[in-house]
């Protein structure tokens, strides 16, 4: 993403794993079920350390260590803290993680293993109290927000997201998709997002901007556009599949972002997104963290309630990879059947468990 270092906040050399620079995949299968005939994920599970926020980390604490900073911290349900734990250690800078009790093993053990320090606590809001402290007594530099309603993350980092955009234009030859669909929870992403389209639609490299959608799951965003309200309240919120975007408040930025470019939210639930996880997997190669395909999710959603035409340009946002929360999708994928090294049992299997007859055994 640093071909784009002169649209970044960055003039010294940045700290860097690679981030960027992933592929935008073209998605035949899902797109002719679905009726969209140009349908494409942007695979942010190729970053560094399996998401998005890579983007948004290698420029911030760029920053944090030209300020000079010692100590970054921030509150994660996962991937923002392995992304931070990562390029903070890459700069030679303590990185503090609060987090949930109930996040993924698989998060917790990569936020460790990059050299977080990690500190759970009971409530989301908990972990605000503590940053708050950190950053208000300890002099820590807070990566993310600590206040309630809350506000975007670090505003340097937000920059990085805008590189997905300029990488969405190169990729389609210096043409914008008719939609962008961002899996949101704070809208960090998607604000960055809409603020590099309209970076490139500004300088007069593109002819337009795409309708943003913050495809949610509790509808914070969704509630406040319908109430064409100013601010976001919170909105009811309980447990979902999609642990990295499962809160029931946003940002004014975002809310900002989708305003501004003419967009709309658009809230999923746990079964459009196991259906969709599935799908994605099994007809297009690609395994996602269940939150990642909410843009996609909500795709279909809006090409089934006609909102999205057939002939639309879609590029929905796969922000993180599969590994990231592997057991999430469990409970719609069938047992490993366990069989004696007997063909006659291997037909059985195939059938009783697969549902797949093969020809001429003895099944
Ligand atoms: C995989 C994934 N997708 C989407 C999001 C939402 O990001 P934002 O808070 O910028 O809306 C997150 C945030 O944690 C995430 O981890």
């Amino acid at each position: 993403m640093w071909r784009y270092a002169a649209l970044l906040p960055v003039d010294d050399a940045p700290v860097t794993l690679g981030e960027g620079g992933t592929p935008l995949i073209p998605l035949p299968t899902l797109g002719a079920r679905w009726g969209l005939a140009s349908l494409f994920a942007k695979d942010e599970s190729r970053n560094p350390t399996g998401s998005w926020k890579d983007r948004m980390f290698s420029v911030a604490i760029t920053r944090a260590r030209r300020a000079g900073r010692q100590v970054v911290a921030l509150a994660s349900s996962g991937n923002a803290g392995a992304s931070a734990a990562a390029y903070a250690a890459r700069a030679g800078l303590r990185c503090v993680v609060f987090t949930t009790a109930g996040a993924p093993a698989a998060m917790q053990q990569q936020m460790q293993a990059l050299g977080a320090v990690l500190v759970a606590t009971r409530t989301p809001a908990d972990r605000w109290t503590l940053l708050r402290a950190g950053a208000e007594r300890l002099g820590w530099s807070a990566l993310t927000n600590y206040v309630s309603p809350p506000v975007g993350s670090d505003p340097y980092g937000i920059e990085g997201y805008k590189t997905i955009a300029f990488e969405i234009a190169e990729a389609l030859r210096w043409q914008v998709p008719s939609w962008v669909l961002v899996p949101t929870c704070y809208g960090d992403g998607l604000w960055g997002i809409v603020r590099g389209f309209e970076e490139l639609w500004r300088a007069g490299v593109v002819e337009g901007q795409p309708r943003p959608v913050a495809a949610e799951v509790f509808g914070p965003l969704a509630a406040a556009l319908a109430a064409g309200a100013e601010r976001v309240a919170p909105v009811p919120a309980g447990p979902s599949v999609a642990f990295s975007i499962a809160a029931g408040i946003s940002t004014y930025q975002a809310l900002h972002a989708l305003r501004s470019a003419g967009g709309r939210a658009a809230v999923v639930t746990d079964d459009d997104l196991l259906a969709v996880h599935a799908e994605l997997g099994e007809c297009e190669g690609l395994f996602a963290e269940p939150s990642a395909v909410a843009g996609l999710a909500a795709a279909r959603q809006l090409r089934r309630q006609g909102v999205i035409g057939e002939d639309d340009p879609v590029v929905a946002i796969m922000t993180a990879g599969g590994l990231k929360d592997p057991a999430a999708g469990a409970r719609v994928r069938p047992a490993v059947p366990v069989i004696e090294a007997n063909p006659d049992a291997l037909v059985r299997v195939l059938r009783d468990h697969y549902g797949i007859l093969v020809e001429g055994g003895a099944a």
